[in-house]
This record gives structure tokens, sequence and C-alpha cells, in this order.
């Protein structure tokens, strides 16, 4: 990874803000295209005369409409690491963000937290309708996992990729999550921190920590550096939807591309809620200082796991 190693100088303390700013953008501007492009490719056809056409159209919606790539970059980013090329890099991004988009249509559901608005754009169910919305998601993952099984890479590593994204998306992670936080939203009683915890490390935590550990499995990580990373995952991927819940409140529909102020509507079980705004903000800040901590066995190689973990904390979209 040639360009990393040009947006990392190394040398003492480089471990992070010294990676060129600059350099490191043109990186994950360069993923985020080659996450868009295979994000393309797998996608059904939606032209005139490929049936069935809407639900063709709706699973392109819900996938190419916008979204930041958070979980492709961190593929790329932790598979850089151990000097992956992108192309085998490709699958593995792609098939996270599917699911995510995937978790994203049936989360915007009316049973599920009844949103109109998704990355700027109408949701899926009303661009469309809630079956179709319903079809969409579950098109998008049986597909994700159609691209995983065909990443270029040893059987052993396809099928280490296939259950890390099984067991992420699955009861013991986003599913999982989702169904704590529906059983919390309206009871009228509030969570404890950790239940809370435990609710958004498995709702977004869950994906985020998969995002990392696939770019590592794919080159081969030890157990070592995959037990490092995995705490660096863990902490961003709280932090992540921490963040989510401060936007919620404190940004704005046009932003967010999403309406803001749904959590408190819904009574949603969420860190501001519990603990109010400012301790929030200091969680994130704990939060920051985790990742840093078990980013530093990797040196100046880790300068875009620190850009994105900053990208978690300090995002206004
Ligand atoms: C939104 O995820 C849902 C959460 C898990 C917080 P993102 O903030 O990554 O949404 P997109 O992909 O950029 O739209
Ligand atoms: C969603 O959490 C997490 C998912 C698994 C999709 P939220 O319900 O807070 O996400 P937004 O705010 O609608 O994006
Ligand atoms: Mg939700
Ligand atoms: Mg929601
Ligand atoms: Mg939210």
């Amino acid at each position: 990874m040639p360009e990393l190693r040009a947006a990392a100088h190394a040398g003492p303390g480089a471990d992070r803000s010294d990676a060129d700013p600059r350099a490191l953008d043109a990186v994950l501007a360069g993923w985020r295209e080659r996450a868009d492009a295979a994000l393309a490719r797998a996608l059904p056809d939606a032209s005139i005369g490929v049936e069935p056409r809407r639900l063709h159209q709706a699973m392109r919606h819900a996938v190419l409409l916008g979204g930041k790539r958070m979980r492709p970059l961190l593929v790329y980013a932790s598979g850089a690491l151990f000097e992956v090329a992108p192309l085998v890099l490709d699958a593995p991004a792609a098939a996270v963000e599917l699911i995510h988009a995937y978790s994203l249509v049936h989360d915007d559901l009316p049973a599920m937290d009844d949103d109109a608005l998704r990355r700027g754009q109408p949701t899926v169910h009303v661009a469309f309708d809630e079956a179709t919305a319903i079809l969409a998601g579950d098109a998008l993952q049986s597909l994700a996992f159609a691209v995983l099984a065909d990443t270029d890479s040893s059987d052993a590593i396809r099928v280490d990729l296939l259950r890390t994204l099984a067991q992420a998306a699955g009861v013991a992670g986003m599913c999982g999550g989702q169904a704590l936080d529906i059983d919390a939203t309206g009871s009228g009683t509030q969570l404890s921190v950790p239940a809370l915890e435990r609710l958004h490390s498995l709702k977004t935590g869950a994906l985020i920590r998969a995002s990392v550990r696939m770019g590592a499995l794919c080159g081969g990580a030890d157990a070592s550096a995959l037990a490092a990373l995995d705490r660096y995952a863990q902490a961003l991927g709280l932090a992540f939807q921490v963040r989510d819940d401060i936007l919620d409140i404190e940004g704005d529909s046009q932003t967010l591309g999403k309406t803001a102020g749904k959590d408190l509507a819904q009574d949603k079980s969420t860190f501001p809620a519990l603990i109010g705004l400012d301790a929030s903000r200091a969680r994130l800040h704990e939060l920051g200082a985790a990742m840093r901590a078990a980013l530093e066995p990797f040196g100046p190689r880790a300068a875009a796991l620190h850009a994105l973990g900053r990208l978690a904390i300090e995002r206004d979209r």
C-alpha cells in the first residue's frame, strides 16, 4: 500500500496526527470510490425489461444514494495494515455495506423506527412500498454473502470471513441489538448504562468489529493483532452509536440526511437520554483514548484507522 505509506510519515509519535492529512484524505476517497464501484457491480440491473425491476430499483436506491461508507473504509484500512491488495478487500467491503444498507431499510420500516428520510432521500418503504422494502432488505442480505463468498483468498480465509459477517449480522450481533432496542423503546423505563452499552455494541458495534476483523483476516493477522484491532473496533463501534445519539439531538435533518429528534420523540434508550449530553461527550473522549491505545502496537501504519476513529467521534452526519 504505497499510497498509505506516503500518507504516514514514520518517526517518533507519528502514530496518528503526523500523517499528512491531505494524503490520507485522498487514500480514503480512493477507497470510497472502490467500495461504490464494487457495490454498483454487485447490485442487480435496474434497466427496463429486467424483472423484478421494482425490487432491483429498491435495492439500488437503498445502497447507491449516499452513505458515508464507514464500514467499507474500515475494511480497507484494516487490510492495509497487512498490505492486503485493495482488489481483495473489495468483496468484504461491499458485503458489509450491503448488510448495513439492509439493516437501515428494515430499521426505517413503520414496524421499527418508522422513518421517512434516509441519506437525504425518501426511505425505501416510502419511495416504493413496505413489501418491496422488506424484500429489498432480505435480498441485500443474501447478496452480501454471495459477494463475500467470491473473495479472492484461500478457502480457509473465505470461511472465516463468512462466519465473521454472519455472526455480526445475526442474533449475537446487529439483529440481537435491534431486538433489545425495540424492547427498550417506549417501555417507560430507562436501561442501565451497561445494558445500553451492550445494546449499542450489538446493534452498531458488531458490524463495525466485523469490518475491522475482515480486513485483518484477509491479511492473515495473528491472534494478538486481531485482539488489539478488536479493542479498537469495540471502542469505535460504541463511539459511533454514541455520536449518532448526540447528533439526533444536536444535528439538523438536512445535514444528517435523516430526521433529527426522532429518538426523544420515540422515547428511545440513548446515551444522552440516560447520562446527559456532557457525560456522553466525555464518554466519546474516553473511547477516543481507548482507540489510540489499542492501535499503539501498529505505529504509523495505522494512520488510516486513527483517522476513521476521529471521524466516528467528530462527524456531523
Ligand atoms: C447509521 O449508520 C446507523 C447507525 C448504525 C448509527 P451510518 O451513520 O453509518 O449511516 P450511513 O451509512 O452513513 O448512511
Ligand atoms: C440503527 O440505529 C442501527 C441499525 C442496526 C440500523 P438507529 O436507529 O439509531 O439508526 P438511525 O439513527 O436510524 O440511522
Ligand atoms: Mg433504530
Ligand atoms: Mg433508526
Ligand atoms: Mg440513531
